[in-house]
């Protein structure tokens, strides 16, 4: 019997397991020119937002150890731009296109929902939920009502798939993840980005401009593993697992604890074809294992 790589998620169905991580790879053409990307099963797009955003002061990235501390601050083309320019090649690679959306606020959320509802090739759409809520000085990730709301909201705007990116950065990810299934999304993904910080300490500088930046890559593995984990158990939607998230070991991993797809982020900075290299490795090691079906191990950690 061949391997099943397949995965289900909900309404949507994947070929493979692997999706590319929102900011980490543009939109499908950065990566095409390394290997053939049927290997991923969706590409998911750096995060848009209604206007174009030019980002923040320059240096925005640091390598640390084990990582790399980013404030891009969102910068992107805008809808309009994405739309006509970036989407239609972004299709045009095989995999799933899902797009990653930002707002500043709850209207602009809405707005970009209703927006991609009427587009072609649309596979689901991505809420960025850690973004700045300057309207209400919260995170949308981190107060549940305000999450459940925003999802709500979206929601009723489209019957587009609806993926909630939840933060690492609360106190409790299972009850925001609670908010985001009442509020009706499809899945939830876990997790974006840590606040952490990089100092030069002979310059006293800040290595990024922003001061903190967001904390990816191997370093936050584990932390994202005990979010994956929490997470599923909380919710009956499926769960999407990232960070750091480097080798076929790591995917299988976050699958057993819950995950029934992955995404690869920071890893492709490093290794730009490691989507090959772990889709290969991930066929070596089920077959080594004597497991046919992938969507077999998800969940299936031992008490
Ligand atoms: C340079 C960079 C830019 C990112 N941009 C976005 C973004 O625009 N939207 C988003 O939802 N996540 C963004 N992320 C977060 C990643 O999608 C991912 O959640 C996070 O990096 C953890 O995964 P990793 O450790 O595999 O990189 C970005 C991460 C990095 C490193």
């Amino acid at each position: 019997m061949p391997l099943d790589l397949s995965v289900k998620l909900g309404p949507l169905e994947l070929s493979s397991p692997l999706m590319t991580a929102s900011g980490c790879s543009g939109y499908g053409k950065e990566l095409d020119r390394y290997h053939d990307l049927s290997v991923y099963g969706a590409l998911v797009g750096k995060s848009i937002s209604r206007n174009p955003r030019l980002g923040n002061p320059y240096p925005r990235t640091a390598e640390t150890a084990a990582g790399m501390i980013n404030a891009i601050g969102l910068q992107n083309e805008g809808y309009e731009a994405f739309v006509k320019n970036t989407l239609p090649k972004m299709r045009s690679f095989g995999p799933k296109a899902i797009v990653n959306i930002v707002g500043h606020d709850f209207e602009e959320y809405v707005w970009l929902t209703e927006r991609f509802d009427n587009e072609e090739g649309v596979a689901a759409l991505e809420l960025n939920l850690s973004c700045p809520n300057v309207a209400e000085g919260l995170q949308f990730s981190t107060e549940p009502g305000t999450c459940e709301r925003l999802v709500a909201a979206c929601r009723a705007k489209t019957r587009l798939p609806i993926i909630a990116k939840l933060s690492p950065n609360v106190a409790d990810i299972a009850g925001i993840a609670k908010a985001a299934e009442r509020g009706g999304a499809d899945m939830v993904c876990a997790i974006n980005t840590l606040v952490g910080m990089a100092i030069n300490w002979r310059k006293r500088e800040p290595l990024v401009a922003n001061f903190t930046g967001g904390l990816s890559g191997p370093a936050i593995k584990p932390v994202a593993l005990r979010c994956v984990w929490q997470a599923a158990r909380a919710v009956k939607i499926p769960v999407i697992a990232i960070g750091g998230i480097s080798n076929a070991d790591d995917v299988l991993e976050f699958m057993v604890a819950g995950a029934s797809a992955v995404q690869l982020g920071t890893i492709l900075f490093v290794e730009p074809d490691a989507g090959q290299t772990i889709y290969n490795g991930i066929k070596q090691r089920l077959l080594d294992a004597g497991i046919q079906r992938i969507s077999d191990l998800v969940g299936t950690l031992r008490a």
